[in-house]
């Protein structure tokens, strides 16, 4: 029996974790597996009637699951920022969720490259540090000093920030932060995944040559691990790697970014896989627990109107059988994804007219066929 906590979220958080809950439900009929899903709310609208995030009893109650299965959260009548760190992030920082695994295979036909080119690539990017470790602040006149706090599973780190200028302005700064041990076991596990897939070459990303006290760290980490693992590397760019994943994305197999970076190249290359309806996602703590969301936002727009393609958080269910040790249940999810977009069952933003619940129907009816 796996247990598994199902945060619907907001916007068509809800309606696209329907469609995962319906997929996995229909391999427990004839597969041996077995669920005990249980439904957490952690959202806009316990926020907006009590003010609270994730509290330390959603954590303690979320401790006694396997996996996190997460619908979407943002929502218009917050102010941006407040949910995605007070209940996203958190999430991910609090159970140190510290790799972020977001595969990017093409989706013939629905790839958006005029070129025929085929690839098949995983993207894993670093979780709880680099820019979105959450501190900095803002000064006016011409002092600042503020206290900046860091937690983390690994560490608690204080900063403490003086700053005089020559001239009197607003200012503003964010900190970025690595430390060696996160990234360390960040590449350990991507090197450990690159071998289990049988491959031998990571392309690394960062802007060294910019911020070079940070990735300059990264480079270094990243240099001594694959040396000693006997595999093959090597450093690009941020800009130049936006670049090459539009023009030949056929030449990567396995890369591995920074938070921020990572955030955005995800969005870049699902796009150019067939869209963000089909990209899923993992939080990845290998030692404790994981939490699986399509890499897509609560699209409030799209709320109740049963037109978003479910795909993405479906495949994201695929994702946590993987990491449950099932990846045969989880190939499965796949064929059966695969099937019913052979079949013309796909929703608008591919091209299609089914809605919703039905491309969710239409997956668990092949998981029944096969
Ligand atoms: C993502 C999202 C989040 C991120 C936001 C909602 C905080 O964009 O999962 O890619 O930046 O990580
Ligand atoms: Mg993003």
């Amino acid at each position: 029996m796996h247990k598994i906590a199902v945060i619907p979220g907001d916007g068509i958080g809800p309606e696209v974790i329907n469609e995962g809950l319906k997929v996995l439900n229909a391999l427990a009929e004839n597969h041996s597996i077995q669920f005990d899903f249980q439904e957490f709310q952690i959202d806009a609208e316990r926020y907006l009637s009590t003010g609270k995030l994730l509290t330390s009893e959603d954590v303690e109650g979320l401790r006694r699951f396997d996996s996190i299965y997460l619908g979407a959260t943002g929502d218009d009548r917050v102010k941006p920022g407040v949910l995605e760190k007070g209940i996203l992030l958190a999430l991910r920082f609090t159970f140190d969720q510290y790799i972020n695994h977001r595969p990017a295979p093409l989706w013939k036909p629905f790839g958006r490259l005029k070129r025929d080119v085929d690839f098949n690539i995983d993207v894993f990017r670093e979780n709880t540090e680099d820019f979105y470790v959450g501190v900095g602040g803002r000064f006016k006149d011409k002092v600042g000093s503020k206290t900046l706090d860091i937690d983390r599973q690994l560490y608690h780190m204080s900063i403490d920030v003086k700053a005089s200028s020559s001239v009197e302005d607003e200012y503003a700064y964010q900190v970025g932060l690595l430390s060696r041990k996160n990234t360390e076991r960040f590449a350990d596990f991507v090197i450990d995944y690159t071998k289990m897939v049988g491959e031998n070459y990571i392309t690394i990303i960062d802007k060294a040559n910019v911020c070079s006290d940070i990735y300059g760290m990264w480079r270094d980490v990243w240099t001594e691990k694959c040396r000693q693992a006997d595999m093959g590397f090597g450093f690009m760019f941020v800009d130049a790697m936006s670049m090459a994943l539009v023009k030949n994305p056929d030449k990567f197999r396995i890369v591995a970014t920074p938070n921020m970076f990572g955030d955005i190249l995800t969005d870049l290359l699902a796009e150019v896989t067939g869209g963000l309806g089909l990209a899923p996602g993992g939080n990845i703590n290998p030692h404790g627990i994981s939490m699986f969301e399509p890499v897509h936002g609560s699209a409030p727009k799209y709320k109740g109107l049963d037109q978003i393609n479910p795909l993405a958080t479906i495949l994201a269910g695929k994702m946590m059988l993987d990491n449950l040790g099932r990846r045969d249940l989880g190939d499965i999810v796949t064929k059966a994804v695969r099937a019913t977009l052979d079949k013309g069952i796909y929703t608008q933003d591919l091209g299609g007219n089914a809605k919703t619940h039905e491309v969710g129907d239409a997956v668990a009816a092949e998981i029944r066929r096969i």
